[in-house]
């Protein structure tokens, strides 16, 4: 092992970086690369893009706009559902040499929990993330949104596993901290985050909303220090592992969020521009210390 290598809620890592869910196709990239995907694979866990108990096409184009700093986007989780998934991503995704994570949203607290105990009982899955960042259809909610509703989800889901789960938080809450307590004291087992923060864009000329969906997700570089921010914030409120992310692009990013009190953090936007940023940053990581110097030369030059 090497001495960059964590534990995360039980599961042994090879190193601290994520992908963000939704954020890189390892499928797509199987294909494209061939076996140096495999090979130099750019992280040290798979977090699976999320599925939802039935399949879903998405929101209407345009998904994507470019913004100072970042994206936002409108994808609006197509996936092929629960079944699909099972079916025909899962054989390829535990073929990845890293463990897998499966990220899942219910419209329903039943819903999440019929996701989790199939997902869970899967021996490729080595653990689940709920994406709670939608609305529950009993009560109109945004169920990551209040602390009541987190809880209620994550004790609906957590007699249906033994598997670690991670709630992933969204910063378009009043207290992600108070939220994040109330996942720990329901028995999640880490929360990651950020989500990405609501934004909209309009149109250049028709003054419409550009995005087919209306509004989207902003992430990048422009989400980074309210990110960091979040999750000193809640780092210092749980004890359970706390997942950073948002706007990470070098190295030294990685190491704020770790010193912010992170665990591991996750790399997300930035595989976009750049398909092997996940190592790069590992790379660039390990030249620091975690207080962020530069790691001690052996000898120093004269
Ligand atoms: C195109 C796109 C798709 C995403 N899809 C998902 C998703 O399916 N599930 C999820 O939990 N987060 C999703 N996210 C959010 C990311 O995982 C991450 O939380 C967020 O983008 C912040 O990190 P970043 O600034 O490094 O991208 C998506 C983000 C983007 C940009």
């Amino acid at each position: 092992m090497s001495e960059r290598a964590i534990e995360l809620c039980g599961v042994a890592l090879r190193g601290p970086i994520l992908n963000g869910s939704g954020t890189f196709d390892a499928i797509a990239a199987r294909r494209a690369f061939g076996d140096a995907l495999i090979e130099r694979f750019p992280f040290d866990a798979f977090v699976s893009k999320t599925i939802t108990l039935e399949p879903r096409q998405g929101n209407p184009p345009p998904r994507l706009w470019e913004t100072p700093g970042g994206l936002i986007n409108s994808i609006g989780l197509p996936n092929k559902g629960l079944d699909g998934f099972l079916e025909s991503d899962l054989p390829e995704l535990a073929r990845l040499p890293v463990p897998l994570i499966v990220s899942v949203m219910g419209f329903s607290r039943d819903e999440l929990a019929i996701l989790v105990a199939a997902a869970g009982q899967r021996d490729e899955v080595a653990m689940l993330e709920l994406n709670v960042s939608c609305p529950n259809v009993e009560t109109g909610l945004v169920m990551g949104a209040d602390p009541g509703e987190t809880a209620l989800a994550v004790e609906r889901v957590r007699t249906e596993t033994d598997k670690p789960v991670i709630v992933k938080l969204t910063p378009n809450a009043t207290d992600p901290a108070a939220v994040a307590v109330a996942a720990q004291e329901a028995g999640a087992n880490a929360v990651s985050l950020v989500n990405t923060l609501k934004g909209m864009a309009l149109h250049p000329t028709t003054r419409e909303p550009w995005l087919g969906g209306r509004t989207g997700g902003v992430s990048g570089p422009a989400i980074r220090a309210i990110a960091l921010e979040q999750v000193a914030a809640v780092a210092s409120r749980v004890e359970i592992p706390v997942i950073g992310m948002g706007g990470i692009a070098t190295g030294r990013h990685a190491a704020d969020f770790l010193t912010a009190g992170a665990s591991a953090v996750a790399v997300g936007t930035e595989s976009f521009r750049d398909p092997a940023a996940g190592r790069r940053v590992a790379a660039e990581l390990a030249g620091l210390s975690l207080s962020g110097e530069r790691a001690a030369p052996a000898s120093t030059p004269a």
